[in-house]
């Protein structure tokens, strides 16, 4: 089970506690009314600030794919999905990790000169700003695969616990971001600009800055860092995001699954803010604490407290540190979407995946400014950090309502300021799950992406699932929810920096092929059909025309609640007529996650991460016959030229 499923928020906060069965029946939504899909938001006072207008042609101009079991990509008819830069591709063609052995035979040195393992955030950063032929690919590699306490993949086969310094490193090493120099070659097609001085691997064990608020602060001081500002590694890249100002932003998930303790006896020895972060007591799976004693929580307590920011890179610069920017909070993060308040100011959105935790949005305090990156490069550093209620609005069980950010600032919010437990602002960004807790932020379903709409600034996320939630709301309305839901919002006013939104759900995923679910929420929303249902939406990303692409992380069984859903899959929805159609299964084992386009959006580069995750050997794509199955990027283009999706 992966340990973002289990509840920590033991807070009184909001779980709404109603009967599940009134907020079922809203007219329209669910395939139980009348039968005209219900246009919520856009039908409602916030329409007509939209660029999409009522009568243009559909976004989806693909056939859907059939759900699959198999162990390979299946996309779109007309649609090519060719695997790249799986996990061992070297990046430099002499020294360590220069050859890809195939059997996982690779030393963390030759590990640290390759591409890391289970691909996840991306984006693709054009060389000259403009060009859809070369460019920085630059990718997130969140964890590799462990299964009782042996790597899956990473030493090859059988599975293997990281039993020494070496491959204890090598797994670090495997984890972090890939920065990768790529461009199509004289037949078109994409390769790896080898010895690039571009090409970059970003570790668990690479030099990093804590900048921001919290930066220095006693709880950021380690015995090897007694100055609170410089960190070995980034850990967990999940989801990303991307700045106007040309840097990419990785964000840190589940490091609380990296420490652990050796310590005897077996005591618990944790603090109540390590185990509201899910910090484990004793030995972790991945064993780096008896290697590292930094991973030891009785050992080394700050040494967590300097993961799980977002981070920023500047992919254009091979020698720059990567900065943990402290303003944005530390929880489990996502992803981390941007946008522009009217006077330019930049707002941040953000999940905190875990089952009841909650969503943030972080607003700068000063406006960009077009051609001085300088001062950009600032922005991330000081602003306001804010924690989402989604209330129930007028009418209950109409899956939509209002909604209120809430301000986590020591001096400003009376409720923390009076707290004796954040003594100051950097206690209070070092423990944001605890003020928001605090400020009675809503419990919400495991939020994951966040996409905002090009056009409308109108706000997208992912609930993933909860089989946590014992009592509903109307943003998060089914108890033990297997399948999950895209919730979304519009600021008032249209500024994103405001306090107040309205909000409503986009989709409640479900299953209408299960017996007994027709005239149930189980059955999902108006817009889920029985030939694109899916469960567990995770990866969110809008393209510039307005497609909103859909992945999944969820069960993979095709049995059960999960009929006729096959493997993990990605979808497109057009945010107006909200339809949703499926677009492309991977291969076994899989989860879908991360999107990158190219400028002309005729290149889209997908992840498919950990195929083959049980290690039971239900999967070997992308290389086939027995071999070692490889977390890879999928680059997807339309067999005719055409922009994708089209
Ligand atoms: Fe790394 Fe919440 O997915
Ligand atoms: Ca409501
Ligand atoms: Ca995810």
């Amino acid at each position: 089970m992966d340990t973002e499923d289990l509840s920590v928020n033991l807070s009184e906060n909001a779980l709404f506690a109603s009967v599940v069965n009134r907020a079922i029946n809203r007219r329209g939504f669910l395939k139980m009314g009348s039968g005209l899909a219900a246009t919520g938001f856009l039908a409602g006072p916030l329409a007509g600030c939209t660029s999409l207008g009522q009568g243009s042609p559909s976004l989806l101009g693909f056939k859907a794919v059939a759900a699959s079991s198999a162990d390979t990509v299946t996309v779109a008819e007309g649609y090519t999905a060719r695997p790249f830069v799986p996990w061992g591709t070297p990046l430099f063609s002499t020294g360590p990790g220069s050859h890809w052995k195939g059997d996982g035979s690779e030393t963390a040195a030759d590990q640290a000169r390759q591409v890391g393992e289970n691909h996840d955030g991306m984006h693709f950063f054009p060389i000259d700003g403009r060009s859809s032929n070369e460019g920085l690919l630059v990718i997130n590699h969140e964890y590799t695969s462990v299964v009782k306490g042996r790597y899956i993949t990473l030493f090859g086969s059988p599975a293997a616990p990281a039993n020494s310094l070496d491959r204890v490193n090598k797994a670090m090493n495997a984890w972090g971001c890939s920065v990768i120099h790529i461009r199509k070659d004289t037949g078109g097609q994409w390769a790896v600009v080898l010895d690039s001085t571009y090409n970059r691997r970003l570790t668990s064990a690479s030099p990093m800055e804590l900048t921001g608020p919290a930066a220095g602060d006693a709880l950021l001081r380690t015995s090897a860092d007694p100055t609170g500002r410089r960190v070995l590694g980034t850990i967990n890249n999940c989801g990303n995001g991307f700045t106007p100002w040309g840097t990419y932003l990785t964000c840190e998930e589940n490091f609380n699954n990296n420490f652990g303790t050796t310590v005897e006896p077996q005591v618990d020895g944790r603090s109540p803010a390590q185990k509201r972060y899910g910090i484990t007591a004793g030995a972790t799976e991945y064993g780096w604490e008896t290697q590292h004693a930094r991973f030891d929580y009785k050992k080394e307590p700050n040494e967590s407290n300097r993961f799980g920011w977002v981070v920023e890179i500047d992919p254009f610069n091979p020698l720059s540190l990567p900065k943990k920017r402290t303003a944005l909070g530390r929880f489990k993060h996502e992803s981390a979407a941007w946008h522009f308040t009217p006077d330019k100011r930049v707002v941040v959105y953000m999940g905190d995946d875990q089952a009841n935790d909650y969503v943030y949005k972080f607003v700068s305090d000063q406006p960009y400014v077009e051609g001085n990156p300088a001062a950009n490069r600032q922005l991330l550093d000081s602003g306001k950090l804010y924690v989402a209620r989604f209330d129930n609005g007028a009418t209950r069980g109409d899956f939509m309502g209002t909604g209120e950010w809430l301000l986590l600032d020591k001096q400003a919010n009376p409720l923390l300021r009076a707290d004796p437990d954040f003594p100051n602002q950097a206690a209070v960004l070092v423990h944001a799950r605890l003020a928001a807790d605090k400020v009675g932020a809503t419990k919400m379903d495991r939020p994951e992406w966040v996409a905002v709409h090009p056009d409308t600034g109108e706000v997208y996320c992912t609930m993933t699932n909860n089989a946590q939630r014992t009592t509903s709301d109307d943003a998060n309305p089914r108890e033990k929810n297997v399948y999950g839901q895209i919730v979304r919002w519009r600021e008032a006013g249209g500024d994103a920096a405001a306090t107040r939104f309205q909000w409503d759900l986009f989709v409640l995923a479900g299953n209408p092929t299960v017996p007994g679910h027709p005239g149930t929420p189980q059955a999902g929303s108006a817009n889920v059909h029985a030939d694109h249902t899916f469960n567990s939406p995770d990866g969110l990303a809008f393209d510039r025309f307005g497609r909103l692409w859909i992945q999944t992380d969820g069960n993979y069984s095709n049995t059960g609640h999960f009929a006729h859903q096959g493997n993990n899959q990605m979808l497109a929805a057009d945010p107006k007529t909200r339809e949703i159609r499926r677009f492309l299964v991977g291969p076994r084992e899989c989860e879908v996650t991360g999107f990158a386009f190219t400028p002309d959006h005729r290149t889209m580069f997908v992840n498919i991460q950990h195929p083959g995750e049980t290690g039971r050997g239900n999967s070997h794509w992308p290389d086939g016959g027995q071999a070692l199955p490889r977390s890879a990027t999928v680059i997807v283009t339309k067999n005719d030229g055409g922009v994708i999706g089209t």
